[in-house]
């Protein structure tokens, strides 16, 4: 099995990492256009192998698409992050050029691969992948679930002073400020968090998960690199061992909780196709108003992108 992630930043060489320590798959191709970055990440990841005993080789390419060569699994990373005082919105113009021009290298090279988009704005980039591919929307989806609900599971275990392991937890909308975190859905080894944690504080860890990107950025002056990476990588992992897990994902919705043509974040199951099946939650009244406020936000910025 052969993964190729483009942009060997900070995400992308962390992707690539993790991919290879896991043993996820054979071969990882790290493209970039910087001249030599992605080699010598790739080198260096290789080098490692003897230390931490894995198999995965890694390679690198100066934007060589030919190295890329049928790909099972794509992830593309590449793109400006944010600086302090951006939103993710604020990246769109350049991010669209380049993840139109790398997707257009995929498609030539690897017609029947599943694309997995990371950079931002990430609902908005998943559907210029989409307009540029012309995939099936099993096959072109955006990471931002997993490390949002991450976000938010961590900061539970850390106000409960227990286990990460055992925070379950659901998330749906677009990726940013107007995501929308589920408690009715979040779960600490089976027990309800609403029975743990009072509103209020919940409320404030729910704030704080969904500014958690600005967090980061705030402190780093960049945004932020190890979860992302592990999460694309978690995804990955389930298409390319079929495992079927069920992550937030944002896909294409057609007629899902009431919307129809817009990328949004949701529960899905990830299998060897791609996205096997979008899950449709029941939502209250309270949620469905919040998940369409995510709508609108991220339709006015598809909007933007449709008229660059
Ligand atoms: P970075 O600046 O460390 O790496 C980006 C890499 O892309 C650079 O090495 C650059 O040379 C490369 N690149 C630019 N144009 C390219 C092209 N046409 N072909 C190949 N490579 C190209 O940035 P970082 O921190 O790795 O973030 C990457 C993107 O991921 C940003 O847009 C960031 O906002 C986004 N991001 C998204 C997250 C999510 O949850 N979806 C989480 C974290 C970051
Ligand atoms: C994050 O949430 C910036 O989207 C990136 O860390």
């Amino acid at each position: 099995m052969k993964v190729t992630v483009v942009g060997a930043g900070n995400v992308g060489a962390t992707c690539a990492d993790v991919l290879a320590q896991k043993e996820v798959c054979n071969e990882v191709i790290l493209v970039d256009i910087k001249e030599g970055l992605s080699e010598g990440k790739a080198l260096d990841i290789f080098q490692k192998s003897p230390i931490n005993l894995y198999d995965t080789r890694t390679i690198g390419s100066t934007n060589d698409y030919t190295l890329t060569k049928d790909s099972d699994v794509v992830v593309i990373t590449s793109g400006l992050p944010r600086k302090p005082g951006m939103s993710r919105d604020d990246l769109i113009g350049t991010n669209a050029r380049i993840v139109e021009s790398v997707t257009q290298n995929i498609v030539k090279y690897s017609p029947d691969s599943i694309i997995i988009i990371v950079s931002n704005p990430l609902d908005v980039m998943t559907y210029q992948a989409h307009l540029t591919s012309n995939f099936d929307r099993n096959r072109v989806m955006g990471m931002a679930g997993i490390l949002d609900t991450a976000r938010y599971r961590a900061f539970i275990a850390d106000e409960l002073n227990i286990s990460t392991k055992d925070i379950q937890a659901v998330l749906l909308g677009g990726h940013g400020d107007t995501m929308v975190p589920l408690p009715r859905y979040t779960t600490v080894a089976g027990i309800p968090v609403t029975e743990l944690i009072n509103k209020n504080k919940l409320n404030e860890i729910i704030e704080r998960t969904k500014f958690g990107g600005g967090e980061l950025v705030k402190l780093m002056g960049t945004s932020a690199w190890y979860a992302p990476g592990a999460a694309a990588a978690q995804m990955v992992e389930s298409i390319i061992k079929n495992q079927k897990r069920i992550f937030p994902v944002c896909v294409k919705l057609e007629g899902e909780y009431n919307i129809d043509d817009c990328y949004l974040g949701v529960p899905v199951i990830l299998g060897s196709n791609g996205i096997d099946k979008v899950i449709e939650l029941d939502l209250n009244s309270e949620e469905t108003t919040l998940l369409q406020q995510s709508r609108e936000h991220v339709k006015e910025v598809m909007s933007v992108l449709e008229n660059l």
